[in-house]
């Protein structure tokens, strides 16, 4: 029997190479996008710069929210690696989501995950001090995608991204990142960093939300 993915992509399925821009913010929008392979980032133009608000992989979705807003596209997909898509229009969403409750709920749950996550990142942004920022960045990162490593736990981000995310400049952040390093807190890797001692960064935080609170005693 053939295998579901791929009868799935047969009747919905489209290549795309990596660079090519799917949709961009602003553009009225039919279809959600369902990512059997490759990746695909989503980002928004903030004030000149174009913000990473997710690289998204296999097994996720996008372009919901226009369908079940009846708004324009709320940010710009562009193919991140070469990828496998299925394309789902806004009929045959409806009917995926009454006809099955699995469905639905696998999509509310993802929903819940980012709306947290884009409160996690609105927290991040309220702080001015950009050590708390850096460390707050980097937790957050762990708690989506860290794994375990040696030593500690393995977040998969590059600096200039870490940066992006949190709203600092990329030098700023990675002397930040350079003096957690130096005291022993995190280790540069290949892809990313180990975050070494979790609760002297809890401490260390604890310290600096003191310090916004109280100036400095
Ligand atoms: P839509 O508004 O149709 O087009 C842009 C898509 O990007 C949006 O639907 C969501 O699917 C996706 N998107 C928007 N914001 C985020 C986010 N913070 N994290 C992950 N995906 C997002």
């Amino acid at each position: 029997m053939a295998d579901p993915q791929d009868q799935l992509f047969t009747r919905f399925g489209k290549t795309y190479a990596a660079g090519e821009v799917l949709f961009r913010d602003g553009e009225p929008g039919a279809e959600m996008y369902v990512i059997q392979s490759g990746s695909v980032r989503i980002s928004k133009h903030v004030r000149e710069i174009e913000k990473t608000l997710a690289v998204l992989g296999p097994g996720e979705f996008f372009g919901e929210m226009a369908i079940l807003n009846n708004k324009p596209r709320s940010a710009t997909a562009t193919v991140h690696e070469d990828a496998r898509l299925l394309l789902i229009d806004s009929r045959t969403f409806e009917s995926m989501v009454t006809g099955n409750t699995e469905i639905a709920l696998r999509i509310i749950r993802k929903l819940a995950r980012r709306l947290d996550s884009a409160d996690s990142l609105i927290e991040i942004l309220l702080y001015r001090d950009p050590k708390a920022r850096v460390i707050l960045g980097l937790s957050r990162q762990a708690e989506l995608e860290g794994t375990p490593a040696e030593g500690g736990i393995f977040v998969p981000i590059g600096s200039k991204d870490l940066a992006d995310q949190v709203g600092l400049d990329p030098q700023l952040a990675m002397e930040v990142v350079g003096r957690l390093e130096k005291a022993g807190m995190l280790q540069e890797v290949e892809g990313g960093y180990v975050v070494r001692d979790i609760p002297r960064l809890q401490e260390f935080l604890e310290f600096l939300e003191m310090k916004e609170k109280f100036g400095d005693l």
